[in-house]
């Protein structure tokens, strides 16, 4: 990415102190999502490098993953999967916890969603903890279906998310760090 991208970036996030709670800085997607040039780009960067990982499928969880993984999927020509919060998906599912930056929360995948012939780029808009994107990928992997890689807008370093992840196997890109 170039010092320009990134500062287009940045520059279209707003950041909130104290939202949802004292003490969290909350990075604000929505100015990448009404902003066409910055969407665009978001998704462009998202694309190329990814293009040669040969997944089959991309898995976005709610909410604020599906504003990124869905068009990301439609622009490399790949099926997108959600795993949701609970009862909103259905058939039948797989359902696993998770801790939050603020709180705690539940995630179920549809059974039938991804097979062991699967190889699947996760996105989602922002890793903190990493709590969300540990959960999605025990759902993935209990399917059978192979996962490597996660792709975020947004990484919190400082929250230990990435660690996480990579103890998973998982290697984590993001397109923008927060100290
Ligand atoms: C936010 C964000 C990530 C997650 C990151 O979602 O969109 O999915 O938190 O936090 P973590 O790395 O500590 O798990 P949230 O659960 O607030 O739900 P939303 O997308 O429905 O707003
Ligand atoms: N999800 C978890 N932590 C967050 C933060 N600091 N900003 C935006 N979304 C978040």
């Amino acid at each position: 990415m170039t010092e320009t991208e990134i500062n287009t970036l940045k520059s279209a996030i707003h950041t909130i102190p104290d939202y949802p709670k004292v003490g969290i800085m909350f990075r604000d997607v929505t100015g990448i999502l009404d902003d066409a040039d910055a969407f665009k780009l978001t998704i462009d960067i998202l694309a190329d490098k990814f293009k040669d990982g040969g997944y089959t499928k991309i898995v976005g969880t709610e909410a604020r993953g599906f504003l990124f993984g869905a068009p990301l999927a439609l622009a490399m020509g790949l099926g997108f999967v959600p795993v949701r919060k609970p009862g909103k998906l259905p058939r039948a599912t797989y359902m696993q916890d998770y801790q939050l930056e603020y709180g705690h929360d539940t995630l179920e995948i549809h059974q039938d969603a991804l097979t062991e012939l699967d190889n699947v780029l996760i996105v989602d808009d922002l890793l903190a903890t990493g709590g969300t994107i540990e959960a999605t990928t025990k759902l993935i992997r209990r399917l059978g279906a192979k996962v490597t890689d996660a792709a975020f807008v947004i990484s919190l370093p400082d929250l230990g998310g990435e660690k996480k992840l990579e103890d998973m196997d998982l290697s984590v890109f993001s397109l923008l760090q927060y100290a």
